[in-house]
Parts: C-alpha cells; sequence; structure tokens
C-alpha cells in the first residue's frame, strides 16, 4: 500500500519534471492577477507552453470549493474549515491541472498556491504554520514552486483596487475583503517572513506604480529565472 511513510511515497515526491512552477502572490488587489495574464501572454508570444490557473479553483471541485470559501457568510466557516478546503482544492488541482501540464513541459504560472494558505491562514488567522506544513506534506505530492513573485503593496491600496474590481463588475467583496485592515497588516507580515526563509525561490515585487511599471518588474524577474535555468527554457 502506498502510504505517507512509505519510500514509494517519497520517491514519488522526489521525481521531476521538465515543466516549471512560477506562484504569483501578494495581498488581494496587489495585481497578480493583472500581471500573470500580462507574462502570460509574453510567454506565449516567445515560444512558451503556458498553463495559467489559480487558486482556489483551478478544477470543477475546485470552483465549488472557491465558492464556499469566498462567499460563505462572514463568520460561519471556521479558520480550520478554510484551511481544509483551501488544501482540497489545492489537492485536487495538482491532480489535475499541475501536474500534467508539469509532465509536459509547460510553464505554469499559478495565482496564489500554499504560500497563501500561510500567510492567511497561518499568520492571518493564527494556525501554527507546522500543521499547514503538515497538509502540505500530505496533501501536495511534493510539488512546490520553482519561483515565488510576491507583489507587495499596503493594504489601504489592496483594498482599494480590489474594491474598484468589485464595484465594476458588480461583484460583491468576498469573506477576505471583508476583513480589516489589521488582518492585511498580518497576511503582508507573514509573507514577509515566509520571503526571508526562502530568498532562492521567492522574489520580492513592489507592486506600487503603473501596471506598466510594474510588469517591467515583474519581466526581469522572471526572464531571469528562465534564462538561468539550465532546464528552464524550450
Ligand atoms: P489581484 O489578482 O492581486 O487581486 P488584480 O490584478 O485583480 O489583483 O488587480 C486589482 C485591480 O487593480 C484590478 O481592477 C486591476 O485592473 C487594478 N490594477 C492592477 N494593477 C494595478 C496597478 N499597478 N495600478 C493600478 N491599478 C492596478
Ligand atoms: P481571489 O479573488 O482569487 O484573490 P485576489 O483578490 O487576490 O485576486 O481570492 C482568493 C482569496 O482566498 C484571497 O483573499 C486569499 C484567499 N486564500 C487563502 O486564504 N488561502 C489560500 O490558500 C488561498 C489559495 C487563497
Amino acid at each position: 500500500m502506498l502510504s505517507y511513510s512509505s519510500p514509494q511515497f517519497a520517491l514519488r515526491t522526489l521525481l521531476k519534471y521538465p515543466g516549471k512552477l512560477i506562484t504569483w502572490e501578494g495581498l488581494d488587489g496587489s495585481g497578480k492577477s493583472t500581471q500573470l495574464a500580462l507574462e502570460a501572454d509574453r510567454l506565449r508570444g516567445r515560444g512558451f507552453r503556458v498553463t495559467a490557473t489559480r487558486e482556489p479553483g483551478g478544477t470543477a471541485v475546485g470552483q465549488q470549493i472557491r465558492e464556499i470559501v469566498l462567499h460563505a457568510p462572514r463568520g460561519s466557516v471556521t479558520p480550520f474549515t478554510e484551511l481544509a478546503l483551501m488544501f482540497a482544492a489545492r489537492a485536487q488541482h495538482i491532480e489535475e491541472v499541475i501536474l500534467p501540464a508539469l509532465r509536459v513541459g509547460d510553464v505554469v504560472l499559478c495565482d496564489r498556491f500554499t504560500d497563501s494558505s500561510l500567510a492567511y491562514q497561518g499568520y492571518g488567522r493564527g494556525i501554527p504554520l507546522e500543521a499547514i506544513l503538515g497538509l502540505e506534506t500530505m496533501l501536495c505530492q511534493g510539488v512546490r514552486p520553482d519561483l515565488t513573485l510576491i507583489l507587495e503593496i499596503d493594504p489601504e491600496t489592496g483594498a482599494r483596487r480590489s474594491g474598484q474590481r468589485n464595484r465594476a463588475a458588480s461583484d460583491p467583496d468576498t469573506r477576505f475583503e471583508q476583513e480589516g485592515i489589521e488582518f492585511f497588516e498580518r497576511v503582508r507580515r507573514g509573507y514577509r517572513e515566509i520571503a526571508q526563509q526562502e530568498p532562492a525561490r521567492i522574489r520580492r515585487v513592489d507592486g506600487q506604480g503603473s501596471i506598466e511599471e510594474v510588469h517591467a518588474r515583474v519581466r526581469q524577474v522572471v526572464d531571469e529565472f528562465l534564462t538561468g535555468n539550465p532546464h528552464g527554457l524550450r
């Protein structure tokens, strides 16, 4: 049987694939989706095969989970339920979308991944980080980002931008966007600390300024990663 502690499990998690996983992190309204879309177009134009996806979501089951975690009434979802649902969506997403794309050599651009759980459920909600990393070991099949960009903005700017975006689309604010500024200050501190722990993987990008200014910074980080990586370019 393939148990969590068996050598086969460990081996499976060590198997490498030709693709690359680039994740995008930051506060709500930091510009992740905008920059991810620009990079997806640019990389496709340069001949890369790109899979663009997001969490929670990315699959039919993940989309249903997204509805619950983002739009259930405030106070109706416990922090542990929230965490479990984020990882349930992630497990499905890895199996159905991310691993197949990595196996065929795609550059996978994923809007949020495990660092969001550490920042939001860990630092934001106060769940111990070890508990979150335990779920990651159990459910993520060894899939870790090769590169992570954290778009940094202050919480007020993020709230203003996401509020404007939601109003323009006539979308309601999510359960997270209804949180106060202190929640987002904790999440922001979380991202900073996570970035300090893993400087080789995580790049902090200034998300202030125009979309074009931010994109110039993003482009530089992505190009440096892809060209400096002997297995990355195709
Ligand atoms: P996220 O995915 O991080 O929540 P979005 O990319 O959806 O952020 O951006 C939130 C809103 O802010 C959108 O309406 C978007 O057009 C706008 N936006 C994105 N980047 C910038 C920027 N650099 N300056 C001003 N507005 C921006
Ligand atoms: P989304 O609208 O995709 O984010 P954004 O506003 O940044 O474009 O909403 C996803 C929300 O879910 C966001 O507020 C962060 C939260 N989230 C977590 O709390 N933990 C997680 O593991 C993930 C993937 C997302």
